[in-house]
């Protein structure tokens, strides 16, 4: 849901060309979070001194590719031109208000003479009362975006200051003060040449560090303003100075409290970033900011801020060492990211297992639940809060959940479960599922059980993410950086997480204890057997080049692998295009059984547990309306194969645990069908990984 990438070298020479390059580079790591079009702004001269040097801003519609072109081929750059210190800042977009186009593209400017310009990831939902604003002030709009106020408003702010000794932090803040809605902005100035400020609410923002020095300090302290600024619109909750001249108000950095590296000769590189994926082949220290922060970079030297302090909150920020590994977020021989990341399976659901279960001994133990064990163990009700893929995770393990607590449990759509307003209670557990940990509709959700008193409960891949954080506490899937827009190994993976779970809370129950050994002994077998699936992939491909001309797909299943159906159906829709449902097998009779016939491809997955009965039926309904099922069943059901079109066979597995396997053939046959229509498979049309509006 657009990505932001911005790079400050202070007193690192480096030439135009390597600061572009490496604002490409940074954007195409974050091109899965939006691809609508793509921009840049870089500093007209190299003289710093000389603030009439107007940035120069690049956007163009289309790919990240299409920028990178659109920038070769200006002839007017100097790719030599060397700058001491610079501030580039880019972004890639995932549209919200205003179609795909040049103009709507980040950054936007606050002129023409672009003294002022931002990139931002995220909805302002006051625009337009600040647009109707900043137009009775004089201003002109070019785009139909939300983000040219952020600008406007920022330069309105400078034109209306009262002392020239403002800064640029404190125009910022002063400006941020205004937003209502979901915000990561950074800003860069033709007044404050070689500055940074940055800030988030709501979207994701992080800061890299890249010195050869060591670090002076790994906490950095949080700066307080001693007040707010008035709310230039609507009501003014807040008492304090009018904006403009509000610097009084503010408390300045003074550069003791602010980073800089230690016994240097003041060289230090910052970078900005959406995510860690971004930065991490130029440093693995950052800093993740917090909703509200505000970071300013001032000839050299950071600063962290915010306006007011609250209680229980830190007053520091930490500099965090981040354990991702470059060759995590490459391609490798694969031809796209989600092939990668299918055939990563084998290891990814190793590692989301790796140093929680004994399987010797029988137990589980999830480090990150510990201190919370007993609140678990003592719940009322477990809830289940996600979207899209995350959700058929909940989904998939909602009956093994039932079984081994004994407790009710809901699953629920984030978005519908907030429409509803769903009542919490305070002995609730309630868990938010999310591969991106950003998710606007997760994120929601969450603040609004914290706020009802339940224990909160993060079931993350991305570390350092705003629902790992938010949360009381969680597990982190540990299935490495996802990057295919389409969710596959974090599937896998948040499913065994729940199911670690599940084993967790039934521990002591001796009359569980034959049903949990089964289970764990079918998650040690789970890598070979993922190994065994994955063989099936010229087989799935050819019953994908039996299916891309085809219109729709319907894939049915029940019990434990409900779920299967719907995430098998999903990766069709987001890849393929095509139309694709996924089918309860009970309820065929009440509806869908009038779509069977001869035409229409169907895939029913029969495995052989507690439903096996059922599925036959629905198995004998389907063939004796014409329709030809294509199989995913166990291996040597020769039953169920006698009926079928087509057979893809699957090794046996625990019950519960069948769904990881049953989902894969799924993402390889929607994985296939993409390649041979045509589509973009990490980047489906009108989607982004992380979806942080509502
Ligand atoms: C589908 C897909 C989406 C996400 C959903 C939630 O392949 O990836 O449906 O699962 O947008 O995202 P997270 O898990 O990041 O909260």
């Amino acid at each position: 849901m657009c990505g932001i990438f911005a790079y400050l070298n202070f007193c690192v020479p480096k030439k135009r060309k390597e600061i572009l390059d490496k604002l490409i580079k940074g954007l195409q790591r974050l091109e899965y979070r939006g691809y609508d079009s793509a921009g840049i702004g870089v500093d007209g001269g190299n003289d710093i001194e000389k603030s009439e040097q107007p940035t120069i801003l690049i956007k163009k519609r289309g790919k990240v590719i299409n920028l990178q072109e659109e920038i070769q081929g200006r002839e007017d750059l100097n790719f030599d031109l060397e700058f001491d210190t610079h501030l580039g800042i880019a972004h890639t977009r995932w549209a919200t208000h205003g179609v795909p186009n040049n103009v709507n593209s980040h950054p936007q400017r606050s002129d023409t003479n672009n003294d002022f310009v931002v990139v931002h990831n995220g909805i302002i939902t006051n625009y337009k009362d600040i647009k109707k604003f900043l137009i009775g002030k004089g201003f002109e709009f070019e785009s139909d975006t939300d983000t040219e106020v952020i600008a406007k408003l920022l330069k309105y702010m400078y034109d209306t200051r009262e002392s020239d000794s403002i800064t640029f932090r404190e125009l910022v803040e002063g400006t941020v003060q205004q937003l209502e809605g979901a915000f990561a902005v950074v800003f860069k100035s033709t007044k404050y040449p070689g500055q940074a400020v940055a800030s988030r609410r709501g979207s994701p923002l992080l800061i890299g560090i890249a010195s050869k020095s060591k670090l002076s300090t790994d906490h950095i302290p949080i700066l307080y303003s001693k007040e707010p600024s008035k709310k230039l619109l609507g009501a003014n909750k807040e008492k304090g100075n009018k904006i403009g001249n509000n610097q009084e108000a503010l408390n300045t950095a003074n550069s003791t409290s602010s980073f800089q590296p230690a016994n240097g000769d003041g060289q230090v590189e910052y970078f900005f970033a959406s995510d860690a994926s971004a930065i991490i082949e130029h440093t693995n220290r950052v800093i993740f900011m917090e909703d509200d922060d505000v970071a300013a970079v001032t000839d050299g030297c950071l600063s962290l801020h915010r306006i007011r302090r609250s209680v229980d909150e830190s007053s520091t920020r930490q500099v965090q060492t981040l354990q991702m590994e470059l060759q995590q977020i490459m391609r490798g021989n694969y031809s796209t990211f989600m092939q990668k990341e299918i055939f990563e399976q084998p290891e990814s659901v190793v590692n989301t297992m790796r140093g929680r279960i004994n399987f010797d001994a029988n137990t589980v133990h999830l480090g990150g639940l510990k201190q919370h064990i007993n609140e678990l163990k003592r719940c009322r009700r477990l809830i289940f809060i996600a979207c899209g893929t995350s959700y058929h995770s909940a989904m998939a393990t909602r009956q093994l959940m039932e079984e081994l607590t004994e407790l009710p449990v809901m699953v629920e759509l984030a978005s519908d479960f907030l429409d509803r307003k769903t009542p919490i209670f305070r002995d609730d557990v309630c868990f938010f599922i999310s591969q991106s940990g950003e998710t606007a509709d997760t994120l929601m959700a969450l603040r609004y059980c914290k706020g009802r008193g339940a224990l909160t409960v993060g079931i993350t891949n991305v570390v350092g993410s705003s629902i790992s954080r938010e949360t009381d506490c969680g597990v982190h899937i540990n299935a490495g950086p996802e990057i295919g827009v389409a969710s596959t190994k974090a599937y896998t993976s948040q499913f065994i997480a729940l199911v670690m779970f599940g084993l967790m809370m039934c521990e002591d129950r001796i009359s569980m204890q034959q049903r949990r050994a089964d289970i764990i002994k079918g998650l040690k077998e789970l890598p070979d057997k993922i190994k065994d699936v994955l063989k099936l992939d010229e087989e799935v491909h050819s019953l994908a080049q039996e299916l891309y001309q085809q219109k729709s797909v319907l894939i049915m299943g029940r019990g434990y692998n409900f779920a299967t159906c719907l995430e098998g159906a999903l990766k069709v829709k987001e890849l393929t295009y095509m139309h694709s449902e996924g089918i309860l097998a009970g309820e065929l009779k009440h509806g869908p059984l009038a779509l069977v016939d001869k035409a229409m491809p169907i895939i029913m997955i029969i495995m052989k547990d507690g439903t096996y009965t059922k599925c036959q039926n629905a198995l004998q309904q389907v063939v004796a309306r014409m329709g030809r099922p294509i199989l995913l069943c166990e291996q040597g059901d020769t039953m169920s194969q006698k009926e079928a079109h087509r057979v893809m066979e699957l090794p046996g597995i625990v019950d519960c645990l069948s769904g990881i396997l049953t989902v894969i053939p799924l993402q390889l046959l929607s994985f296939h069908i993409a390649v041979l229509k045509g589509c973009d498979v990490d980047c489906p049309r009108n989607l982004a990984k992380s979806v942080t509006v509502e």
